[in-house]
């Protein structure tokens, strides 16, 4: 096998005030950033501006923006309507502590379009929804612990990060995703402890794995049975459908998280629920508490009240045409160019993995190395992808878009297939 490293060499010479930035950086911030899902050896870019499907780097190298901030731009970058909507929002003010009229608004969009709902809360990010939602949890159960998915996504909290890393922690059991047994396993033994059961509708770090109605059916009813509470996270999915993925698969959880899509570009999350288990933040009867300088800022609801109500069925049809044809184009590349490649993919997100089969989550895939390569290939080339390989489609795709994707990422894909075939 040639194990040369030309791509690397390549990305360095491409991009040399990233380099710069990034020694910078480090000094001051931990791995140059905060967040780890802004890293990668042996350093990220510096990104100087972004419209539309692009985004340009500090060295002015221009790449197609394949993962809108891991799908929170569903309508891409600086998308005119929220911009004009954020610029007349910030002379009026950006936050007070009262109730502002685009937050009511935004939750009518919510409650309008999720069946399973009938209030919410915001919140600063995902995360946040998920701390809301044990905090509801906790609060009806008199329980502390949760149940989740080995290897599922709820945010960046010990309670959630031990399933991510697939490892049961102090407040944390794992089921098996896709697997109700396992689930119902643990409730059966540890019941009386678990306040909520977390569950992504498509698990989206693990690589867009897609659960079923029966999955989510069957857990919810033993998590019921138990006492406890189901907590149906769309943080990433809401995209896949005006009312979430639970709409396609006709499911109701108990409690809903959201996020990234909901807030246009601007930090936010959210928890849904019926008005019997919300009415613990019931201002006059108080049973939980709630509170945030920045929830539902104005600023963060006027823009998300544009993402949302702009995301209609047919520009979410759309944007499943097109990941399919590039799909169908990237699938096509790798059988000419002798690479093994697997996508999942459900609606407008994808998940690239260079194996027969789905094989492996996070860390333990067996396709870490050629993944690397091709995804420094592909910022050589001018794509913007995740180090894992996934992708998200935005509303501001078309056939051309899609096709010089195509053309990018053969490039990338011959680049990648003669370091490792
Ligand atoms: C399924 C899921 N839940 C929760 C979160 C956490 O959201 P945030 O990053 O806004 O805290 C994410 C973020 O990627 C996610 O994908």
């Amino acid at each position: 096998m040639n194990q040369s490293n030309d791509i690397l060499q390549g990305y360095e010479q491409k991009t040399p005030g990233s380099r710069a930035e990034y020694d910078r950086a480090a000094k001051v911030v931990p791995g140059g950033n905060s967040r780890q899902a802004g890293f990668w050896a042996p350093y990220p870019l510096t990104i100087k501006s972004a419209s539309g499907a692009r985004v340009t780097d500090i060295d002015g190298n221009q790449y197609i923006d394949l993962l809108n901030n891991y799908t929170a731009l569903v309508h891409g970058h600086a998308y005119g309507p929220i911009t004009d909507a954020v610029a007349k929002q910030l002379g009026k003010g950006t936050c007070w502590a009262a109730i502002n009229h685009a937050q009511t608004e935004l939750a009518e969009q919510l409650t309008d379009r999720v069946a399973s709902i009938d209030q919410v809360r915001f919140t600063n990010s995902g995360t946040e929804a998920g701390i809301l939602a044990l905090i509801i949890a906790r609060a009806h159960t008199g329980r502390n612990k949760i149940l989740m998915a080995r290897g599922g996504y709820h945010g960046s909290l010990m309670e959630f990060d031990s399933g991510f890393f697939g490892k049961e922690g102090p407040m944390t059991y794992l089921g098996e995703y896709g697997d109700s047994g396992s689930f119902k396993q643990q409730l059966a033994k540890h019941g009386d402890e678990i306040a909520a059961v977390f569950v992504e509708s498509v698990m989206g770090a693990s690589g867009i794995i897609p659960a079923t109605s029966e999955f989510l059916n069957e857990v919810k009813q033993a998590t019921n049975a138990a006492g406890a509470l189901f907590v149906l996270d769309e943080v990433l999915t809401f995209r896949l459908a005006t009312g979430g993925r639970q709409q396609t698969l006709g499911f109701e959880p108990d409690l809903t998280t959201f996020g990234k899509l909901i807030g246009g570009g601007f930090p936010v999350g959210a928890v849904g629920a019926s008005r019997e288990l919300m009415n613990i933040f019931d201002p006059t009867d108080l049973k939980a508490f709630h509170t945030g300088t920045f929830n539902a800022n104005p600023i963060t609801m006027v823009a998300g009240n544009v993402s949302v109500r702009e995301l209609t069925a047919e520009r979410i049809a759309d944007m499943e045409r097109l990941a399919i044809l590039f799909k169908n184009g990237l699938l096509e590349i790798a059988q000419q160019v002798g690479l093994p490649l697997t996508i999942n993919h459900v609606g407008s997100l994808l998940n690239l993995f260079f194996t027969e089969s789905h094989s492996g989550i996070h860390h333990d895939r067996d396709d870490l190395d050629i993944s690397r390569r091709f995804h420094l290939a592909c910022l050589c080339e001018g794509l913007f992808i995740a180090p894992r390989g996934l992708m998200a489609l935005s509303t501001v795709f078309d056939e051309n878009l899609v096709e010089e994707c195509l053309e990018k990422a053969k490039r990338a894909m011959q680049e990648t297939a003669s370091e490792v075939v």
